[in-house]
C-alpha cells in the first residue's frame, strides 16, 4: 500500500451519472489482485475529511481505471477532475477475489450489479488469460444506466438484466442466475443482490465482495465490521476493509 498524487488521465461520463476516471502514477505497478480497491481522497484540505473507497477497475501499462457513481458530496467532487489534475489516492487495499480458485477449463460466472460492475472487468480479463470460460452478468435500474457490456464481451458471454426490464432482460441478475451452471461464482453490488446470490449456491464455491461503509480503509477504525456466520451475534468479527471487501459465501453476516 502507497499514498500518491495520481495524475488524472481521462473523467468521461459513460452512462447516467456513471463516470470513468484514468489515472496514472507509480502505485498501479503495486495493482494486481481484481477486486482490491483504492482510498480516494476527492478534495484539496481537510474537506471532506474522509477518504472515498472505489474498487480498481482495470490496470494496464502505468495506469489504472475506477468507475463510479455520481452520488454524494464526495463522488460530485471527483466528478469535476479534469485531465492533468492530480488525487491523492490510498492503495491497493484488501484482499480481492482469488482468481486462481478457478482453474483453467473451468467455467467462472461473475455477476456485478450497478456500482458493482467496475471489479468485474480486471476479474473477467484476468481469468480470461488464465484459461477459464467467463459468462458476465450485469445488472442494472434501467438502460441507461448501463455501462461496460461491450468490453465484458472480449472475455466472454455478456447477460444484462435491467429491473424496469428497458435494456435486456427484465428482473434481477439472479433470475438469469437461475438458467445458467458453474464451478464458481463471483458476485459485487448491493447487500440483497449478495444475500440471494449466496442463497441460491449456484456453485461449489462463492466469493462475493461487501462494500460497508468505511473510515479509514486500513483496519485501524473499526467503522466496516461484520459479523462471522459462526459468531452471529458475538465477538468475532471481521473488517470489510483489510480482510475484506471479498469474502467466501458463508464467511460473515451479510
Ligand atoms: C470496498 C468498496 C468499493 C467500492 N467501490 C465502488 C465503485 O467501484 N464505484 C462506486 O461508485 N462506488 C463504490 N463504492 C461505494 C462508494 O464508496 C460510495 O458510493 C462513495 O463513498 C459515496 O461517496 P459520496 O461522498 O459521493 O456520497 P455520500 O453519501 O455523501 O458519502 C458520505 C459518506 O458515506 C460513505 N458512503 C456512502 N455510500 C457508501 C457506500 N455505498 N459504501 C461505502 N461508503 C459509503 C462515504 O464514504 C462518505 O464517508 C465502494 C465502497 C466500498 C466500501
Ligand atoms: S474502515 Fe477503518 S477499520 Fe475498516
Amino acid at each position: 500500500m502507497r499514498q500518491e498524487n495520481c495524475k488524472v488521465v481521462s473523467n468521461r461520463q459513460i452512462a447516467d451519472n456513471i463516470f470513468e476516471l484514468v489515472l496514472s502514477g507509480e502505485l498501479s505497478a503495486a495493482m494486481s489482485q481484481p477486486g482490491q480497491f483504492v482510498h480516494v481522497k476527492v478534495g484539496e484540505g481537510f474537506d471532506p475529511l474522509l477518504r472515498r473507497p472505489i474498487s480498481i477497475a482495470s490496470i494496464y501499462d502505468g495506469t489504472f481505471t475506477i468507475i463510479y457513481r455520481r452520488q454524494g458530496r464526495g463522488t460530485s467532487m471527483l466528478a469535476e477532475k479534469t485531465p492533468g489534475m492530480s488525487v491523492d489516492v490510498l492503495g491497493p487495499l484488501g484482499n480481492g477475489f482469488p482468481a486462481g480458485e478457478a482453474k483453467p477449463g473451468q467455467t467462472a460466472i461473475l455477476v456485478g450489479g450497478g456500482v458493482g460492475v467496475p471489479p468485474m472487468y480486471e476479474l473477467a480479463k484476468q481469468l480470461a488469460r488464465n484459461g477459464v470460460k467467463v459468462i458476465s452478468i450485469i445488472g442494472f435500474q434501467t438502460a441507461r444506466a448501463v455501462f461496460y457490456e461491450k468490453e465484458l464481451s472480449d472475455f466472454g458471454d455478456v447477460y444484462v438484466a435491467t429491473v424496469d426490464g428497458t435494456y435486456g432482460r427484465k428482473g434481477y441478475v439472479t433470475d438469469i442466475l437461475d438458467g445458467l451452471e458453474a464451478d464458481i461464482v463471483f458476485a459485487c453490488g448491493p447487500t440483497p443482490m449478495l444475500r440471494a446470490v449466496e442463497n441460491g449456491n449456484y456453485a461449489a464455491k462463492t466469493y462475493l465482495s461487501l462494500e460497508e461503509r468505511m473510515g479509514c480503509g486500513i483496519g485501524a477504525c473499526f467503522a466496516c465490521v461484520c459479523h462471522t456466520k459462526d459468531d452471529p451475534k458475538g465477538f468475532t468479527y471481521k473488517k470489510v476493509c483489510s480482510d475484506g471487501p471479498v469474502f467466501q459465501a458463508g464467511e460473515v453476516v451479510i
